[in-house]
């Protein structure tokens, strides 16, 4: 199927049921300064989930333009995009999960519609937690439709949706396609990578409060994305939407001017399309952003710089940048016109970030080596070196020091960075809000002071406690665990010490990628019903602690000052609830 046909069907099918179709969203949040990008379709539509009455009424759909830059690792395999498209359809306070469910299913499975045999299908449904009951209405319902109980399957956190910390959320179903070589086992296995998700239906029943507490919406709505990529892909019978229309003109383009095949360099070259097809769309928004060392700037900095070093990976070392946007533009433009409206800012802003790049990468790279022959963490202000003169960004010196093995002084690079910069606070606030993996630096302390909670209670309370849920706001962090009665004062404050115990010590954290079946071995800790890819990062403070971790982390326990622990109270049955935060300076 070709990515027009997708779309068109997708809103014919909505029409059908009565959905108005909405245009896609600006990919810069208008009047939203919480994000840097809109990340979800329901984004634009929070004040409308949250009661607001919308002009075209109360049954919505779209395909909504996204960015999520958290899973920058994660880009290169099969399922991840920076830049990605959300098929998305809405009941405001309308139908819930009944019709929802069952025209998901319709249009899955229909053959007027996708035609896909329900036996490549999986379903997950919310198992259920202290404060919102297990979805068995849901499950009914699937079974309504005809889906076998094995292919039902009870998940946790996966299960329940919300884009932050506060905002429109709830419990979740979501359907998943097998994409395995071998036929599809009878019995689905949220767990089994090779099941991927592809449409999400969440039924948005709450809205989360700044303390955590969940207060019920008057109306109930539904909220579903489907991934435009994914599903192109599955109905192309590919394993990737990198093999359809969607990239492959740009790939084909790679392969001239590298004169190396698709197979051979396919993470290069998927690095780079999908870099570069994420920053055509970032400048070809009408909001007007261009590379910069902060903010929005600074993402689509790093997007095309990285992208510019891939493609040197490939033999390739001038003028590419423009000739894959013109095939972006070129694809997608019909559809997004603004593409084809910003067409010369988009050419002209890409020929000047790689014009200035590629005049200092491989010096930089030479610079970076030379660097790298010292042994241990490559330090602040070399980093900041690279930074200065070369115009490398400090997540690829991360990267190219993650590829020999080794770590970076980020926390020093920062300080080098304010000293030598002098920005003023808001621009450095926005580099690193945006540009250091959209963290503030007391989200980043409490992160790590989560690992050493975790670490502590099991040294306190015995080898048992494994942490069942963890919620990190800028004031405090919050760690469930398994326990089956209230602390003693006295438990309480020898779990504190031991905290300020391993902080005092000043240990290095450090970040290792590793096989799934390593880490296991090694004892890392993981969280119970989390999926984890086939290779993980896992966070080491020193020989201390050691988890299945994304990041990002403090590199020293010395950054994160006094531990206190605030409350403790219970969260469930035999789940044991800590809030804590730390005090620096
Ligand atoms: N908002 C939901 C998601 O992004 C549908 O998965």
């Amino acid at each position: 199927m070709d990515p027009k046909t997708l779309r068109e069907k997708y809103f014919a099918f909505f029409a059908e049921k009565k959905h108005a179709v909405i245009s896609s969203s600006s990919l810069i949040p208008v009047n939203d300064s919480s994000v840097l990008f809109t990340t979800a379709g329901m984004q634009p539509l929070v004040p409308y989930l949250l009661g607001q009455k919308h002009p075209q009424g109360t049954r919505l759909v779209n395909i909504q333009k996204c960015l999520r830059t958290v899973d920058f690792d994660n880009i290169g395999d099969n399922t991840h995009h920076t830049f990605f498209q959300m098929l998305g359809n809405w009941s405001l306070g309308d139908y819930f999960k009944k019709e929802s469910i069952a025209w998901s299913w319709e249009f899955l499975t229909s053959p007027k519609w996708m035609a896909i045999s329900p036996s490549m299908l999986g379903i997950t449904v919310y198992k259920g937690d202290s404060l919102v009951a297990r979805d068995d209405e849901s499950v009914a319902l699937w079974k309504e439709q005809g889906v076998p109980v094995g292919r039902i399957a009870f998940c946790g956190k996966d299960n329940f949706w919300s884009a932050g910390d506060t905002g429109p959320c709830g419990p979740s179903t979501e359907i998943f396609f097998w994409t395995g070589d071998s036929k599809a086992p009878d019995v689905f296995d949220a767990e089994d990578n090779r099941w991927v998700e592809i449409w999400n239906n969440v039924f948005m029943s709450y809205n989360r409060l700044a303390d955590g507490s969940l207060v019920e919406l008057a109306s109930k709505n539904v909220d579903t994305g489907m991934g435009f990529e994914r599903e192109l892909a599955v109905l192309s019978g590919q394993k990737s939407a990198y093999e359809t229309e969607l990239f492959m003109p740009m790939i084909r383009e790679l392969e001239l001017m590298s004169g190396r095949d698709y197979i051979d360099s396919m993470k290069a070259m998927r690095v780079v399309v999908d870099h570069i097809r994420a920053a055509t769309f970032i400048l070809g928004d009408d909001a007007g952003i261009v590379p910069a060392n902060v903010d929005r700037g600074y993402i689509l900095r790093r997007l095309i710089r990285r992208a510019i070093r891939y493609a040197k990976l490939i033999g390739i070392d001038s003028m590419f940048a423009v000739r894959i946007a013109s095939i972006v533009i070129a694809e997608y433009g019909g559809y997004y016109t603004e593409l084809v409206r910003n067409k010369e800012k988009i050419l002209a802003e890409l020929q000047k970030e790689e014009d200035r790049f590629t005049l200092t990468l491989e010096k930089g790279l030479r610079e970076f080596n030379k660097i790298a022959e010292q042994p241990g963490v490559v330090c602040g202000k070399d980093a900041f070196l690279l930074f200065q003169s070369y115009g490398f960004p400090i997540e690829m010196t991360e990267e190219l020091a993650g590829e020999l093995g080794r770590s970076v002084d980020v926390a020093a690079f920062k300080v080098e960075f304010e000293h030598h910069q002098k920005l003023s606070r808001s621009a450095t606030g926005g580099m690193f809000k945006g540009g250091l993996a959209d963290h503030g630096e007391q989200t980043v302390r409490l992160h790590t002071a989560t690992h050493l909670l975790n670490e502590a209670l099991r040294r306190v309370l015995g080898n048992d406690v494994h942490q069942k849920g963890s919620n990190i706001t800028p004031e405090r962090l919050r760690f469930d665990f398994n326990f089956s009665r209230k602390l003693t004062a006295e438990e309480v404050k020898k779990v504190e010490d031991e905290v300020n115990r391993v902080i005092s010590l000043g240990v290095a954290v450090v970040r290792r990628e590793m096989p799934y079946d390593e880490a296991v071995k090694l004892g890392a800790e993981m969280e119970f019903g989390v999926k984890y890819p086939a290779t993980v990062s896992v966070y080491f403070v020193g020989e201390y602690s050691k988890e299945f971790c994304g990041g990002p982390h403090v590199t020293n326990t010395s950054e994160l000052g006094r531990f206190v622990i605030q409350k403790e109270e219970a969260s469930a049955a035999g789940v044991r609830r800590i809030k804590a935060t730390v005090v620096v300076g």
